[in-house]
């Protein structure tokens, strides 16, 4: 069923960025070329419009609305694609007065979320999200479509019965499509459970859109996932499994990119796709080192994984793309642990998938180790704290037993834990050398 028009790619696009005085003007311009790029339409022309507090009407001011026309006619766009979030009124008027079509940012991302998702469950999140923001539209559009019926382009809108029919029919769909959705999701958590089950270590790829998680995705699994120099190459989860090593499998997860400034009605959609991504026991963010905005990207990325609580999952970084570098060979780096934390490769050329699957081989497969010691009740909090970790494999409560030169009560314990968390604690609690110390 489709009720609404998705407009192709190739469209003639005029761009106007509004930005405010305290915005940086020139990255947030490059990200909405390359959105508008990445959507299909080819850019004709550009126009900067500065401005605190948008105009309640058309956004921008009415001499900067004309010099726009002037360029929609002269380029003979049949598009403007605006870098702000429009209300359905400034969208209409807009279009008055461009006599062209005028899409926002959010019908931009929609536009190109729409285009990409592949996945059953990607493509229903997408098409709510259009149907949520095309039914605003109609209800808030209403009176201002009534009153300029029979008007100029763009505004021949439908008659009354047809937008209350139209009302009623996306309602009905969002209904069907919200049932569907949590029909898909149960089934993603069965599947879940049985890998739970199967105790197979499950990654997830998540990074900046653009970075190449999709092409490392396909160079670990050779699967053919869609890759393209095209923002949002992904829009869902995308999971495989594959051996790290051989008899060694483990499940990988790719992600739909990251953005800046998604917007609001978009993150849901968006957030839902990244659900796995909680579930990882290893996070790789894969990173366009080569980037000019590579520190900015990787800032971003912290911050909505610290937003859905991903922030505390064991990580490792992939500097990707080091071939369009100078000067840097394949490496990795490894933490105050001792563990790998960051691997520079090139997903595309190959060089340093040695040491990513090395750096999965440590991560994945951590060698455990077991420590006898003695910890007095002093220091019943490291304790809880190792209960917590599932680390103590023995306890035995001793009344009296002598500590740094004095009798002492405390547990005689048995934990299990990998050397790099170990390492951590030895280094955290230096007391804790007394405690390896105290003969049994
Ligand atoms: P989204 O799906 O938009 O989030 O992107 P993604 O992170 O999945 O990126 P994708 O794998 O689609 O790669 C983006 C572009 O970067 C493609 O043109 C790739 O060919 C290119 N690319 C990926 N890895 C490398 C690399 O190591 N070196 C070079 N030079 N280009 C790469």
């Amino acid at each position: 069923m489709q009720f609404f028009e998705r407009h192709e790619g190739g469209e003639r696009a005029v761009l106007l960025h509004v930005a405010s005085r305290q915005q940086s003007r020139a990255e947030d311009l490059d990200e909405f070329r390359e959105l508008v790029d990445s959507a299909g339409a080819e850019i004709l022309g550009e126009c900067l419009a500065s401005r605190e507090a948008p105009d309640p009407r058309l956004y921008i001011g009415k001499g900067k609305a004309e010099e726009l026309a002037d360029l929609v006619k002269s380029t003979e766009a049949d598009l403007v694609v605006v870098n702000a979030q429009l209300s359905p009124s400034q969208e209409r008027n807009l279009e008055s007065v461009l006599h062209c079509r005028v899409l926002d940012r959010t019908g931009l991302i929609l536009d190109i979320f729409s285009q990409r998702a592949r996945s059953h469950e990607g493509k229903l999140q997408v098409e709510l999200a259009q149907l949520k923001h095309l039914s605003t539209r109609l209800v808030r559009g209403w009176t201002h479509l009534e009153r300029q019926r029979g008007g100029s382009i763009g505004l021949r809108g439908p008659g009354e019965t047809q937008l209350e029919m139209d009302r009623r029919l996306i309602h009905d769909r969002i209904k069907q499509l919200q049932d569907r959705i949590a029909k898909v999701r149960r089934q993603r958590q069965e599947g879940r459970k049985t890998r739970q089950k199967s105790q197979v270590p499950m990654v997830s790829l998540v990074g900046y859109t653009n970075a190449g998680k999709s092409t490392l995705f396909n160079a670990l699994t050779e699967a053919g996932t869609f890759a393209a120099d095209q923002l949002f190459a992904t829009l869902d989860t995308t999971l495989r499994r594959l051996e790290f090593a051989p008899g060694e499998p483990m499940v990988l997860a790719d992600t739909v990119g990251f953005i800046r400034h998604l917007p609001h009605e978009l993150v849901t959609a968006f957030r839902s796709t990244l659900e796995e991504t909680l579930e990882a026991d290893l996070l790789i963010h894969v990173v366009d080192a080569a980037s000019p905005e590579r520190d900015r990207q990787m800032t971003d990325v912290e911050v909505v994984l610290k937003e859905i609580g991903a922030d505390t999952l064991p990580r490792l970084t992939v500097m990707n793309k080091i071939d369009q570098l100078e000067d840097r060979a394949p490496e990795i780096s490894r933490n105050e642990a001792g563990e790998i934390d960051r691997v520079w490769m090139s997903a595309q050329s190959g060089a340093g998938m040695d040491l990513l699957r090395q750096a999965l081989g440590e991560r994945l497969r951590p060698t455990r180790t077991i420590i006898n010691l003695f910890l007095p009740a002093s220091l019943g909090g490291l304790r809880a704290r190792w209960l917590n970790e599932g680390a103590i494999v023995t306890e035995h409560w001793q009344d009296d037993r002598m500590h740094d030169e004095m009798p002492q009560p405390g547990w005689q314990l048995t934990l299990s834990l990998t050397e790099a968390r170990w390492a951590q604690w030895r280094k955290h609690h230096p007391e804790l050398e007394a405690c390896l110390a105290a003969p049994a």
